[in-house]
C-alpha cells in the first residue's frame, strides 16, 4: 500500500536533529509513503476571532492535512511538554473543520538527553484525545520512536544509527498497516 503522509516537526531549529529525523522518514520510505514535511513555524499565532476564516497559511495546513492519509509528529520536548510551535498548529486544527478526527497518527522525538522525549510524547497523547482533535494515534505499546542520546546519533543530516533504523523502520510498517487498518 502506498500512502500520504504529512509530517509536522517541532523544531525551527537549523540543525534540528527532529528535523534531520523527518528528513530521514521522508527519503527512507519512499517506496511506501510520500511524506512532505509542513512548515509550521510559519502560522501566525492561534486566534479564535480568526478562526472562521483562518489567514492562508493555516487554510493550506488545514488542507494539506484532510488530504493526508496519516500525520506524523517529530518533535522535541520543551520543558517536559511539546514546544508552543506544535501546539499552536494543533490548535489551529482543532477548530471550525476539525481536521485530525480519525487521522491516522504517528509519534517520533529526538533528543540529546536520556529519556528520548518521552514527557512530551505522553502529553502529546492526551492533547491529541482531545474533543477537537480525536485523532488515531498508533497505540504505545512497542511503537514508541524515543531517539535518546541524539548527538551520538546522527550524521551528515540525518538518523544513522542502525539500532534505531531497524526500531524505527519496524514501527514505520506498523504504521501504514495502521492507516489501512478501518
Ligand atoms: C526551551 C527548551 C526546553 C527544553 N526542555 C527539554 C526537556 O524537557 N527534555 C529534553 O529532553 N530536552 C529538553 N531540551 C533540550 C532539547 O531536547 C534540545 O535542545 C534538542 O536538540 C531540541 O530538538 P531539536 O534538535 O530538534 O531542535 C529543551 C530545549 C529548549 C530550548
Amino acid at each position: 500500500m502506498y500512502v500520504r503522509v504529512a509530517i509536522l516537526v517541532g523544531s525551527l531549529r537549523a540543525d534540528s536533529f527532529n528535523m534531520q529525523l523527518a528528513r530521514t522518514i521522508c527519503e527512507r520510505y519512499r517506496d511506501r509513503m510520500e511524506a512532505e514535511i509542513l512548515d509550521i513555524g510559519t502560522l501566525p499565532h492561534f486566534d479564535q476571532d480568526a478562526e472562521q476564516d483562518p489567514p492562508p497559511a493555516v487554510a493550506d495546513f488545514k488542507r494539506r492535512i484532510r488530504e493526508a492519509d496519516g500525520v506524523i509528529i517529530v518533535t522535541p520536548e520543551y520543558n517536559w511538554s511539546v514546544p508552543g510551535v506544535l501546539k499552536n498548529a494543533l490548535d489551529w486544527a482543532s477548530r471550525v473543520d476539525k481536521v485530525f478526527i480519525g487521522k491516522p497518527v504517528m509519534i517520533a522525538g529526538a533528543t540529546p538527553g536520556m529519556l528520548g522525549t518521552v514527557r512530551a510524547q505522553l502529553h502529546l497523547r492526551e492533547i491529541l484525545s482531545s474533543p477537537g482533535l480525536q485523532a488515531r494515534v498508533l497505540p504505545p505499546g512497542g511503537n514508541e520512536v524515543l531517539v535518546s542520546l541524539a548527538p551520538q546519533k546522527f550524521a551528515g543530516g540525518r538518523l544513522v544509527d542502525e539500532a534505531t533504523l531497524s526500531f524505527l523502520d519496524g514501527v514505520v510498517d506498523k504504521f501504514i498497516a495502521f492507516i489501512a487498518s478501518p
